[in-house]
């Protein structure tokens, strides 16, 4: 069902009972110019679900949230284009962190819970000119599942002990990112939603552990740039490593 008391996100909402990918469907509807802003494409059964870097993410029907949210945000310069993950990301976070005090975001944008990965997130962003046409938000959520193909996976009925109500849960997540969107769109808070996002990071000033070159070192996330770019001291090395690099990688 529409979040009716929603502004923007999910007053518009499309139900498939199943489909191949929330997010093809979304840009399909942009494409042919049939997408509000706000609009959501939610689905029980996504059975081609894309994940980062050409994964895939696997969702059992009818146990968890997968849905696209269709953003219009020309008033975000493209260089700036990194604080719509980190607005989703700390949306994520609030809405676990109703629930228990393990929540970590894992740059750039999946959330763990007691470091095993309950929901990740796939941005697409089309470009015009200096801003942001449209930006679809992927967004799957493990909420009743408890048999996963990997030990790193996690549900939050799994973390808590028992399950949930998938529309409610879906209008507790859609309020706060209602409510992020907002608050992005004034282009007043954006050092606000920097700063919350740092707060909730994995390996902020907190030293974890990285393979780095096939050597696991211990290293201390140093802060991220406006374009996102993470930013690693690893100990007994010099300099700041960019996290995008192949060479390095968490260990979790
Ligand atoms: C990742 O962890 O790599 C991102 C996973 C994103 C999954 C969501 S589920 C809804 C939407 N449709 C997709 O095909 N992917 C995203």
């Amino acid at each position: 069902n529409p979040i009716h008391n929603n502004l923007i996100i999910g007053k518009k909402l499309i139900y498939l009972p199943s489909c191949h990918s929330t997010n093809d469907i979304a840009a399909e509807l942009v494409l042919n110019g049939l997408a509000e802003e706000g609009t959501v494409v939610i689905t029980d059964n996504q059975v081609g679900g894309r994940g980062q870097r050409g994964t895939k993410w696997l969702s059992e029907p009818s146990q968890n949230l997968t849905f696209s949210v269709i953003l219009r945000p020309k008033f975000l310069p493209v260089a700036e284009q990194f604080l719509i993950s980190q607005m989703v990301a700390l949306a994520i976070y609030d809405y676990f962190s109703f629930y228990t005090n393990q929540v970590k975001i894992k740059w750039p944008n999946d959330i763990y819970i007691s470091s095993k990965k309950v929901s990740g997130t796939l941005i697409e962003n089309a470009v015009q000119g200096y801003g942001i046409s449209s930006s679809i938000v992927g967004i799957g959520i493990n909420i009743n599942q408890t048999r996963f193909e990997t030990a790193r996976s996690t549900s939050l009925a799994e973390a808590l002990g028992t399950t949930l109500n998938l529309q409610s849960e879906f209008e507790k997540l859609g309020g706060l990112l209602d409510a992020g969107y907002l608050r992005l769109k004034t282009m007043k808070q954006n050092q606000v939603i920097r700063d919350l996002y740092l707060k909730g990071l994995h390996g902020y000033q907190n030293s974890v552990k990285f393979n780095y070159l096939n050597e696991r070192v211990a290293g201390v996330v140093t802060g991220i740039e406006n374009s996102g770019r993470l930013l690693v001291k690893l100990e007994g090395k010099e300099g700041i490593y960019d996290f995008g690099l192949k060479e390095i990688e968490w260990v979790w």
